[in-house]
């Protein structure tokens, strides 16, 4: 085990860029926001400075309107599409006047990963004082969140973009594309002479990709025009439950630091609004697990994915719920012969074992599932799931993405995408330091 944490911070430390850490090497040159929030988690482990930094760093990128952004783009790079000549953030006209960026978000994990880095702190004071920096920033952002991404009022909010969700090629998106006949777009892509095609998404799933950042370049990223336009417009569970973590994060902070009981009570009443629409509205009764909502064609996408069980990360799935969704996740997605947790579900003729999130394992989704089973106190499972990650990263190395059946890590090569991945390694960093 000592010598995969070694590893792990040299991982960690070789995609560290004197402010900010970029994912992978050529595959991912820049900041990525939700990867930033995972990789501060690990180097709060070993080097808060370095977590500190990569959050200043982040919020730094932050707009006027309190939006954060999915990529800065900090250093030119000619190893990836599309970047800031495509994204044109300066369309908006309260995008960062400092950074280049994207003009589309991440999930927002800012806010639990400050309280994660309080938690592992050994100096908390210093990090307190750090945190209080900083909280503000995350408050004005979900405040964006609640005033420009929820039309109807819902406490849900929607995410306009396949890669705002993190999932990006996901086989929940297949439907919502068959719908859009976006042109045959002119590009170089520069992802696929780093890994393997087979591993990434194809060429016409980026014209539906392009064509949607299109639409809302069209219209300076206007959120208004695009609640009212996007092709593509979804209430994510893995993204509302992470909002509501955060949520729950800052409110926790806030109390330690004192003096903001609006804040507080604002937070909470946005949680009790959120909650009520994830219990509602995103969870799917026949299926039993959280699914995601398809706002533009108005119906429920009725598919399990790991986001499906990402609702156990917070604190607000009923015991019985909980219980139904951990028994269809080892049902479907956990025999002996596979490893926990695959990103779709395995017994659907959608399911690629090798393909991004068409299948394979991430360990961010299992470092969520991991804290969910702690927190609902299903600890065997908790256990399994810890050592299913750490097996297949001693297996098969820090990659971006994992195949889920057994036998491809004796026989096969078996970890996929990005290779020295950062937040495989910072992940695993955290679980290796829990008690379970
Ligand atoms: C990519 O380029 O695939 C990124 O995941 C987009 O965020």
């Amino acid at each position: 085990m000592k010598n995969l944490v070694k590893q792990a911070q040299q991982v960690l430390n070789k995609n560290w860029k004197d402010g900010f850490s970029v994912p992978s090497a050529k595959l991912y040159p820049f900041q990525w926001l939700w990867d930033s929030g995972f990789i501060a988690i690990g180097f709060a482990h070993y080097d808060m400075d370095k977590a500190e930094k990569e959050i200043a760093t982040l919020l730094d990128a932050q707009w006027d309107n309190g939006f954060i952004p999915h990529i800065v783009f900090h250093t030119p790079s000619d190893t990836y599409f599309p970047g800031p000549e495509f994204h044109q953030s300066e369309l908006h006209p309260l995008s960062s006047k400092k950074y280049k960026s994207t003009g589309m978000t991440q999930p927002p994990v800012t806010g639990f990963v400050l309280e994660e880095m309080y938690r592992i702190s050994q100096d908390k004071n210093s990090t307190l004082a750090f945190i209080k920096s900083q909280i503000d920033k995350v408050f004005l952002n979900h405040e964006y969140f609640y005033k420009h991404r929820d039309p109807n009022n819902e406490g849900l909010v929607y995410i306009y973009h396949n890669w705002e969700s993190g999932t990006d090629n996901s086989p929940i998106w297949d439907d919502i594309f068959a719908t859009m006949n976006p042109p045959h777009y002119e590009f170089t892509r520069r992802d696929t002479t780093h890994v393997d095609a087979a591993e990434r998404p194809t060429n016409r799933e980026y014209d539906h990709y392009l064509h949607i950042i299109n639409i809302a370049k069209e219209h300076n990223y206007s959120d208004e025009k695009i609640a009212e336009l996007s092709p593509f417009l979804i209430q994510d569970p893995l993204f509302n439950t992470m909002l509501i973590k955060s949520n729950e994060a800052l409110i926790n902070l806030y109390e330690i630091l004192g003096d903001n009981q609006d804040k507080i009570a604002q937070l909470k009443l946005w949680n009790q609004k959120a909650i009520g629409g994830m219990n509602t509205k995103l969870y799917h009764d026949e299926l039993q697990v959280y699914t995601h909502f398809d706002v533009r064609n108005n119906r429920p996408i009725p598919f399990i994915t790991s986001s499906s069980f990402a609702p156990i990360f917070a604190n607000f799935v009923s015991q019985q719920r909980v219980e139904n969704m951990l028994n269809i996740m080892l049902d479907k997605f956990g025999g002996e012969d596979k490893y926990l947790c695959a990103s779709f579900d395995p017994t659907n003729e959608r399911f690629d074992p090798k393909k991004y999130w068409r299948g394979p394992v991430w360990v961010n989704l299992n470092w969520m599932l991991y804290r969910g089973c702690r927190a609902y106190d299903y600890n065997t499972l908790a256990e399994r799931i810890k050592k299913d990650t750490i097996e297949i990263v001693e297996k098969s190395g820090f990659y971006e993405y994992f195949d889920a059946r057994k036998e491809i890590h004796i026989s096969d090569k078996a970890g996929y995408g990005g290779g020295d991945f950062s937040w495989t390694a910072a992940l695993l960093l955290d679980l290796i330091e829990s008690d379970l």
